[in-house]
């Protein structure tokens, strides 16, 4: 009898136990805008279910069918492929360090961080399903049964839960491990010509693409948007004039991989996103202001400012197991 206690007590102690806010918060980081505990198993479901395809109405298409891991989970296409092969009109973005974004989508039309997975489900060209029906296809599943008793106690999923399992694993979605944040932890140094575009960076980008996220989250026309455009942006989100073209600013962290650019994809290279800025950019009445004229690059800015660029690229992020599935 007592063996078999000792036996119990040591098998307890070998089950690892699942941890409660499990993902650090990196201090050189602003506060967030959601503040989210990542708890273990909540993530390890909702990672099984970020790559599950039954959220798709065919069974075909997962969120991550167009969010890849080895490009920060953007989608090297200029526009993914949805159920029945059909083509979206923007590019996926990367998804990286959610958290700290305000708003989601490249017009900011989703609000809460939680209700993101709604839109891909009910998009007709992304997978074209309904929550209710995901509830209904997942608790006839049977693979989740286990896991789901174990972190809600009952033994069927509701909407709620899919929801915040889908959260649970896009928050948990950190970069800060790019030679750029171990230049900000003062661990590491930048090159001389990191450091130079580092500082041509901060003065001609960064009033969008500001602080160590390389955004401040507002709605700006960086003059992509033209006459004729049917993506409106911002505009179809409010309805005010003066959002027209407009487009939320996006981190640059794992920019050097996640080509195409912008939200149309109108951009193949880095090479190509500064000859935009310098004598590409279209004039519209909604223009930011600070773009009127474009940005002048003297000779061997350009270069300077792509090496600063690469120094965002966090290839633990990119390869980490922890988030594959
Ligand atoms: C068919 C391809 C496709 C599928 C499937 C898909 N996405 Fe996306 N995702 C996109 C595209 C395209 C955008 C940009 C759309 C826009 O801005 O209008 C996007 C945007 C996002 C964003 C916004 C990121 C930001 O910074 O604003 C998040 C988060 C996201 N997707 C998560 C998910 C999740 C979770 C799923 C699964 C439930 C999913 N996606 C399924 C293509 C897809
Ligand atoms: C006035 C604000 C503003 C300034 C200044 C600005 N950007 Fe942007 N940037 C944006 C916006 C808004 C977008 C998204 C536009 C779109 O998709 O239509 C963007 C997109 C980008 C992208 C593409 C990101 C992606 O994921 O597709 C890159 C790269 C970029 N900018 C680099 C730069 C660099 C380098 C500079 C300075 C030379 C700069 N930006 C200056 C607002 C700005």
């Amino acid at each position: 009898m007592k063996w078999l206690f000792i036996l119990f007590i040591f098998f307890l102690s070998c089950t690892p136990k699942a941890k409660e806010d499990f993902m650090a918060m990196p201090k050189h980081f602003p506060k967030p805008s959601y503040s989210i505990k990542i708890n273990e198993n909540k993530f390890e479901l909702g990672k099984q279910l970020f790559f599950d395809p039954i959220f798709s109405k065919d069974s075909t298409i997962s969120c991550g069918s167009c969010h890849h891991q080895d490009v920060a989970f953007a989608d090297s296409r200029p526009f993914s492929l949805g159920v029945r092969n059909q083509v979206g009109k923007r590019n996926a973005p990367a998804l990286q360090n959610l958290m700290w974004s305000k708003s989601f989508f490249w017009d900011g039309g989703v609000g809460n961080i939680e209700l993101i997975p709604l839109n891909p489900i009910t998009n007709h060209k992304e997978l074209d399903e309904s929550m209710v029906n995901i509830v209904f296809k997942l608790n006839r599943a049977q693979t989740y049964s286990s896991q789901i008793k174990t972190i809600y106690q009952t033994d069927t999923i509701n909407s709620y839960q899919v929801l915040e399992l889908l959260t649970q694993y896009q928050a948990a979605l950190i970069s800060d491990q790019s030679k750029f944040d171990d230049y900000l932890r003062g661990n590491s140094k930048l090159s001389t010509e990191e450091m130079q575009g580092y500082s041509l960076f901060q003065t001609k980008c960064g009033s969008c693409h500001e602080g160590p996220l390389q955004s401040n989250y507002s709605f700006r026309n960086n003059g992509i948007y033209k006459a004729g455009d049917t993506d409106l942006g911002r505009y179809e989100i409010s309805i005010i004039e003066s959002d027209k073209g407009k487009f939320k600013v996006p981190s640059l962290r794992n920019i050097e991989l996640t080509a195409p650019y912008m939200h149309n994809s109108s951009l193949t290279s880095l090479e190509a996103v500064l000859n935009h800025y310098e004598s590409g950019i279209h004039k519209t009445a909604t223009l930011d202001s600070s773009l009127r004229n474009g940005i002048l690059f003297q000779t061997g800015d350009r270069e300077k400012i792509i090496a600063f660029l690469k120094t965002l690229t966090d290839r633990e992020f990119l390869k980490t197991n922890r988030y594959r599935r």
